[in-house]
């Protein structure tokens, strides 16, 4: 419990601090309503949270189908193939998916749209609860793993719609 507990700390004194300026180092990806910004570092989970809240951006939700297939086509030609998401488990005994973002002011969201991979989610424990995606060729599939390995972050803004 309490290492969720230290993520929901980070989160929510970090939303306290005010934007930054989106850093130089992202590479920017346009989708139909959102911006992706991808952390050329691998990072542990908490500091993919931490760099995308400094520069204003939560890290990656996916919440259907058609964006779980443009993350997949679009993070193509980057090169890797493992990426953090904002989504973890908050329940050490079964499944309580949520997306760490800000929507709505919310500090999470539940998770309703699932893409797991074959097999998964496997039993949640403490070292099993963030939600990693993997790109195989043309598949964008989900897994949970241990916080602590290490990923690409992808971040995220919204496109306002005009
Ligand atoms: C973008 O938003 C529109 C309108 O809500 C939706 O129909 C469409 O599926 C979204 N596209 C993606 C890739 O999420």
């Amino acid at each position: 419990m309490r290492s969720f507990l230290t993520i929901f700390c980070l989160f929510v004194c970090l939303s306290w601090t005010e934007a930054n300026e989106v850093s130089q180092d992202f590479q920017v990806v346009k989708g139909a309503n959102k911006t992706y910004f991808i952390h050329p570092q691998k990072t542990l989970f908490m500091e993919g949270l931490f760099i995308c809240e400094e520069s204003g951006l939560d890290l990656l939700s996916i919440d259907s189908e058609e964006e779980n297939k443009e993350v997949t086509s679009e993070v193509a030609s980057t090169g890797y193939k493992t990426f953090w998401t904002a989504g973890v488990n908050l329940n050490e005994k079964g499944n309580d998916w949520v997306w760490l973002t800000h929507k709505e002011q919310s500090p999470s969201a539940p998770i309703t749209y699932f893409n797991w991979k074959q097999g998964q989610p496997t039993p949640v424990t403490p070292d099993s609860s963030c939600i990693l995606f993997t790109k195989d060729d043309l598949e964008g599939t989900w897994s949970n793993v241990n916080c602590r390995e290490e990923h690409i972050p992808i971040c995220q803004s919204y496109i306002s719609p005009i």
